[in-house]
């Protein structure tokens, strides 16, 4: 679903990004793991076309989008749910919502699926609440609920977990796990939370200074000592 060949990015002189290489399937989890500061959140702007890359192709779906304007990889189904989650603070839940529904158009319904209120059924309770009075694992949830209502072929998550209680880290895995084994959607996911990467991955990516190291299974992640490659 995803294809990366050669990626480099600078941030003024310093090389960031250096020839990275890898794909992302359909129907599977790949998780992306390294220590802080190695350019995973970086990795995820290019792909996304929030930051310019200085060469390198990305491929999505069958279609060259490397040069392709945010919007429109959007509208092609990438769906980004970004690190601090970056929710509308002053909207309400339902707002927060249908500002996913805009980026959609043609492809998906006018409405916000059910299925996301499923997934997560403290957004339906709290439809009218504003987000940022939502707690920040609350806050987690209306954002990857605001990537899923454009029914995306590809979701990017940048460390869900990140300052999470771990109720709602569990009802997260849940739904990623679903979404995962619907065979419809390829997710990337960004973690360094080892336990909650080790038990979603098909297959996972080890980054550090700015190159995919190392790479395999989801089932020989501990086996292969992936476990060193993350802070905790
Ligand atoms: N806007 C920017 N301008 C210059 N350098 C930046 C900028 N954003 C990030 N960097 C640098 O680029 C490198 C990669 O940062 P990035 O945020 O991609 O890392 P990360 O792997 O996502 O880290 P973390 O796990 O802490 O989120 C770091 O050295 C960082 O300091
Ligand atoms: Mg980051």
């Amino acid at each position: 679903m995803l294809e990366v060949t050669g990626l480099n990015q600078y941030y003024a002189g310093s090389h960031i990004l250096r020839d990275v290489v890898f794909s992302a399937p359909m129907g599977a989890c790949t998780v992306l793991l390294g220590r802080n500061g190695v350019g995973k959140t970086t990795l995820l702007k290019c792909l996304m076309g929030v930051l310019p890359i200085r060469s390198g192709a990305i491929t999505f779906d069958g279609r060259n989008v490397t040069n392709m304007p945010t919007y429109g990889r959007a509208a092609a189904g990438m769906a980004y749910v970004p690190q601090g989650r970056e929710i509308f603070s002053r909207l309400t839940v339902e707002e927060n919502l249908q500002m996913g529904l805009a980026v959609a158009k043609g492809r998906a319904a006018r409405t916000i699926p059910e299925d996301v209120f499923e997934m997560f059924p403290v957004l339906r309770d709290m439809l009218h609440r504003r987000g940022g009075d939502l707690s920040g694992g609350q806050q987690q949830q209306l954002a990857i609920a605001r990537a899923l209502v454009s029914r995306p072929k590809l979701l990017i998550l940048d460390e869900p977990t990140e300052g999470i209680q771990p109720s709602i880290i569990k009802d997260i895995e849940r739904v990623i796990r679903t979404l995962s084994q619907r065979g419809d959607m390829a997710i990337l996911l960004v973690e360094q939370y080892y336990d909650f990467a080790r038990a979603l991955a098909d297959h996972y990516l080890v980054m550090s200074r700015g190159q995919v190291v190392k790479q395999g299974a989801g089932v020989d992640m501990d086996r292969d000592n992936i476990r060193d490659f993350v802070a905790l």
